[in-house]
């Protein structure tokens, strides 16, 4: 098996466990992701709700800080799950931060898992001329 499948699988099993700790008690819409860092080590996060709707934070952006937070600086990829069976996109404000840490437009893929299977995507796909802050 190549590599690059045991990733895939390994990195949406362990988006599937986070999304139990989802706490989502609103929409009631559970969303685990798992990132892969380039170094090979595995972050997670879950969707964290909050009775102030707005203060929300998706499951994307849980584990990329998390990953931050451990110093982790460039994502391989990263995997979703959701507690619908079906393929939950990342939202816009997640690909933004999912580009901050990509090693490369091309290079960060992201795994969609569903019921039906996984579907893969690369960021660049997802976001095409992402912002970036060009430093004078
Ligand atoms: N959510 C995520 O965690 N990731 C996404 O990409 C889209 C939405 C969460 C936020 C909220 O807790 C719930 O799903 C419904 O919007």
């Amino acid at each position: 098996m190549a590599l690059e499948q045991i990733d895939k699988e390994t990195l949406v099993l362990a988006s599937k466990k986070v999304m139990e700790n989802s706490y989502a008690p609103y929409s009631n819409f559970k969303v685990g992701a798992a990132v892969l860092c380039t170094d090979g080590r595995i972050y997670c996060g879950c969707n964290v709700e909050n009775a102030s709707y707005g203060l929300t934070v998706c499951a994307e952006r849980t584990a990329t800080f998390a990953m931050a937070c451990e110093g982790g600086r460039k994502i391989r990829a990263i995997a979703i799950s959701s507690s619908t069976g079906k393929p939950v996109f990342p939202c816009g404000a997640c690909r933004q931060v999912l580009a901050e840490f990509a090693p490369a437009e091309d290079d960060l893929y992201v795994y969609l898992a569903s019921d039906q299977g996984v579907l893969t995507y690369t960021l660049a796909e997802l976001l095409p001329h992402a912002f970036t802050l060009i430093k004078t």
